[in-house]
């Protein structure tokens, strides 16, 4: 055994025979051509898969000609890859240690004889060598299993499992039960190979010597040299790769987009990128800001009189519906608190004067989709939702303050605080303002606070109606304002 070395051959370097039987031989780190197959990863060209089939033939051509003679157990499983990308043909020689198989009548046993010689599958006593012409007709399944890729003994979609296939090839009636030969795959030389590798008759099968001269030809009409040849192989395992890290790359970007999003979903956008970069959100003034806040009038009625399940369904369309709408403005979503909804606008990222405009868009856009909003469980009922706006100053806290700000002064504060799920918090005076232009609204209106109404003025185009004298809890008589729509 240790004489007989080729290329193409994996390299035998001993074998023990007590306790059990082992065998020592040269190992292929891409594994079994099987496997190699079967991997939808690694994408193999008509050059590749020739020059695959010509190292057989090379390695089988050296192992007739040795005393080994035949191999008697040709299949995918037992041609393997070096890391070189080159086939050698593995468990030659070994038919005296190889217990004869018993015969067996499990599923397995006839996975395993896909690749053996229909005269072999006959005899009573097949010998386990097998024979120079049956290794001829295991090349023949390997080279369709190689062309095709789609499993071993493919005859198209019907299933007949191992044992249907092994009884009809074992059969041997007229025509001879063989793979599929796809046209539309296969060329005419390679359908005419491998009809006379598989023949019914062995003497109609070519030997190695011959398959030798033939698949060089198909080598040569599909490309180059052996160097070049090797080269492409290379270059294509490395194409190989550099596709498997582009896909796991792109696989961990979807991820970390993920993640991002959810984060974004929590945290205003810089606010996000700061932390992930480690900066500090510091304490900031923002001079100028609006705020609204929403709240359906009658909810706590309307909860005693649904089911659980019907309040978090219709608060679900219903918020769902709010959320694609402002993703058309500059505001940001502070939070949902039960059927409250609160925006901002002109934080963490300034926009001048903008952020009345913006914040008395999305109102007049939300309260138009309200009008609009059929409740599940009530679709006659008309959602009456009140909003407030407001506008004034803030000061946004650090990441890790746990008190508000003093709001003294009247403004306000914003900020991410605490550790554990870490939250951008709105505090003082202007907050409270807008919470309480929203609680004195009336349905399906957006109460609008004097100082909104004043930078909506600069503007232009917002169409506003006085509402007169209204008492604000803590705040004394204000005159506010309905926003009703804004001119195109
Ligand atoms: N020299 C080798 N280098 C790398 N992998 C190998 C080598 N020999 C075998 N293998 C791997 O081990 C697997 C099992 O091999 P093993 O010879 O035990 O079973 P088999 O080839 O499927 O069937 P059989 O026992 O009939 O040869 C092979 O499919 C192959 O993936
Ligand atoms: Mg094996």
């Amino acid at each position: 055994m240790r004489d007989v070395t080729q290329d193409h051959l994996t390299r035998f370097e001993g074998a023990c025979l007590e306790p059990t039987i082992c065998v020592l031989t040269e190992y292929c780190p891409k594994g079994s051509l099987k496997d190699i197959l079967q991997n939808e990863e690694i994408h193999l060209d008509w050059m590749f898969k020739f020059s695959l089939m010509n190292d057989i033939v090379k390695g089988m051509s050296f192992l007739h000609s040795s005393p080994i003679h035949s191999h008697g157990n040709l299949k995918s499983s037992n041609c393997v890859v070096d890391s070189r990308f080159v086939l050698k043909i593995t468990d030659y020689g070994l038919s005296t240690l190889r217990t004869m198989s018993k015969y067996e009548d499990s599923d397995n046993f006839y996975e395993k004889k896909l690749w053996t010689a229909p005269e072999l599958l006959r005899s009573p006593i097949p010998p386990p060598e097998g024979s120079q012409r049956g290794d001829v007709y295991s090349f023949a399944i390997i080279v369709h299993e190689i062309a095709l890729r789609k499993g071993t003994f493919y005859v198209g979609g019907i299933h007949f499992g191992g044992r249907g296939i092994i009884t009809k090839v074992r059969n041997g009636y007229y025509p001879y039960f063989r793979p599929l030969l796809d046209h539309s795959v296969l060329s005419e030389d390679l359908c005419l190979l491998l009809q006379r590798c598989w023949s019914e008759d062995p003497s109609e099968r070519p030997d190695f010597n011959q398959l030798k001269d033939i698949i060089k030809k198909f080598n040569k009409e599909n490309g180059g040299n052996l160097v070049e040849n090797l080269l492409h192989r290379m270059e294509q395992y490395a194409n190989n790769l550099e596709g498997l890290v582009e896909e796991r790359t792109a696989a961990y970007l979807e991820e970390k987009r993920k993640a991002d999003e959810l984060l974004y979903q929590m945290l205003p956008v810089s606010v996000v990128d700061k932390l992930k970069r480690g900066v500090p959100v510091a304490a900031e003034a923002f001079e100028s800001v609006t705020i609204f806040f929403s709240d359906i009038v009658g909810f706590t009625s309307m909860s005693a009189t649904s089911s659980p399940m019907q309040v978090i369904d219709m608060l679900n369309d219903l918020y769902t519906l709010f959320d694609a709408i402002i993703e058309n403005f500059d505001v940001y979503k502070v939070e949902t608190i039960g059927d409250a909804y609160m925006l901002v606008s002109g934080l963490p990222v300034r926009n001048g004067i903008r952020h009345a405009a913006e914040i008395a868009r999305t109102s007049l856009a939300l309260l138009k989709a309200v009008k609009n909003f059929k409740m599940r469980h009530r679709p006659g009922e008309q959602l009456k939702l009140r909003i407030g706006i407001h506008s004034g100053g803030f000061v946004t806290a650090a990441r890790h303050l746990n008190r508000p700000h003093s709001t003294s002064t009247g403004s306000c504060c914003a900020g991410v605080v605490g550790l554990k799920m870490p939250r951008y918090c709105l505090f003082g005076d202007t907050v409270n303002t807008a919470s309480r232009m929203e609680s004195n609204a009336l349905p399906l209106t957006i109460h609008t606070s004097p100082s909104t109404k004043e930078l909506l003025d600069k503007f232009g185009s917002f169409l506003t109606q006085p509402r007169g004298e209204v008492e604000m809890k803590g705040k004394g008589k204000m005159n506010t304002y309905f926003l009703i729509g804004e001119n195109p």
